[in-house]
């Protein structure tokens, strides 16, 4: 993908940074956030992407052109505050808000997750599964949320027939951040992981690579009605993982038993396939990695 108009919200995140930062090297990118992290602006800034502050629970667009070719959505708002009000008008109607503007647009990827289904314990959920509440133990409107927006982005897709692919992320991670960074960190200073008493935890990590790689095709699968896809790696338990930091650092990973944590999300990942092809970066590979570059 070269050439084009592409408007990202949440640039700044720890899954859409490395996103904005590769478009970047071949489009005119724009990205909308608050821009809280000054560093990760001045990063993007500087590979030529240009920044709008913008508050997604505002949903105020006027400094913003309307002629993207696309659209790709990673922000998310979750406090720990429980505002249902904000994280609704955020996360959800700003999806449709940002449509309308957009929707000369040849295609919109929404960045949805697998915490929009019901806990299935060790069943690998496809897309046609019961959604649910999985995350309620560690953010209170996380799910909800973007299951809400999941239905405002099928409606603004249909209502505006721009080409939509909804993309339900598992756990992202990269040399530095997602899940597994955050519990190296933890493993570094000492603190027990929690883990949910179901075990072992099982997920299916992506590395940030893939990620970057996948991005495009999300973009032309898209179609009206929504695509609605699950985007994940090959299965891996969070006691794999970590088990894996260990041999690699020498730390002896802690664990505590506890049901305010995330249980098991492992994914059917059989229309990702036959849509974009598999992840390619093994998870054993893409955690060496990430081990490395902390800890040279
Ligand atoms: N991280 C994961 O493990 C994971 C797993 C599955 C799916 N996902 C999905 O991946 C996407 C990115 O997640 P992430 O964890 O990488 O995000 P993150 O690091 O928490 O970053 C959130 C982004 O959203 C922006 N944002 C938040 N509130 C906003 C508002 N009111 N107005 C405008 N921008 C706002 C933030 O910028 P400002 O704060 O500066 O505005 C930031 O750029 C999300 O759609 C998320 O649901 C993530």
């Amino acid at each position: 993908m070269d050439g084009r108009k592409i408007l990202v919200t949440g640039p700044t995140s720890t899954v859409g940074l490395p996103v904005t930062l590769d478009l970047a090297e071949r489009n005119e990118v724009w990205g909308i956030a608050r821009f809280g992290d000054a560093a990760a602006r001045d990063r993007l800034e500087a590979a030529g992407v240009r920044c709008v502050v913008v508050d997604l629970a505002t949903s105020d667009f006027s400094d913003l052109p309307d002629d993207f070719d696309h659209v790709v959505n990673f922000a998310i708002a979750r406090g720990s505050d429980a505002d249902w009000d904000r994280d609704l008008a955020a996360n959800g109607e700003s999806v449709g808000l940002l449509v309308q503007h957009c929707r000369s647009a040849r295609s919109v990827l929404h960045c949805s997750s697998t915490a929009v289904y019901q806990p299935a314990g060790a069943h690998q959920v496809a897309e046609t599964d019961p959604l649910g509440d999985n995350h309620r133990a560690m953010f209170a409107t996380y799910s909800i949320a973007k299951i809400a927006a999941e239905v405002v982005a099928r409606t603004a897709c249909r209502q505006f027939g721009v080409p939509t692919t909804i993309a339900r992320l598992n756990v992202p991670y990269g040399d530095h951040g997602g899940w597994p960074w955050f519990h190296l960190k933890m493993m570094e200073a000492g603190i027990p992981i929690p883990v949910h008493p179901d075990r072992p935890n099982r997920f299916n990590p992506i590395h940030s690579d893939d990620i970057v790689r996948q991005v495009p095709l999300l973009l032309e699968a898209a179609t009206v009605p929504a695509t609605t896809v699950n985007w994940a790696g090959a299965p891996a338990a969070l006691e794999e993982w970590c088990a894996l930091i260990g041999e690699l650092t020498g730390l002896t990973p802690e664990f505590t038993e506890t049901d305010a944590t995330i249980a098991s999300v492992t994914t059917d990942n059989t229309r990702m396939h036959e849509l974009i092809g598999p992840a390619t970066i093994d998870w054993r590979a893409g955690i060496t990695r990430m081990v490395e570059a902390n800890r040279a």
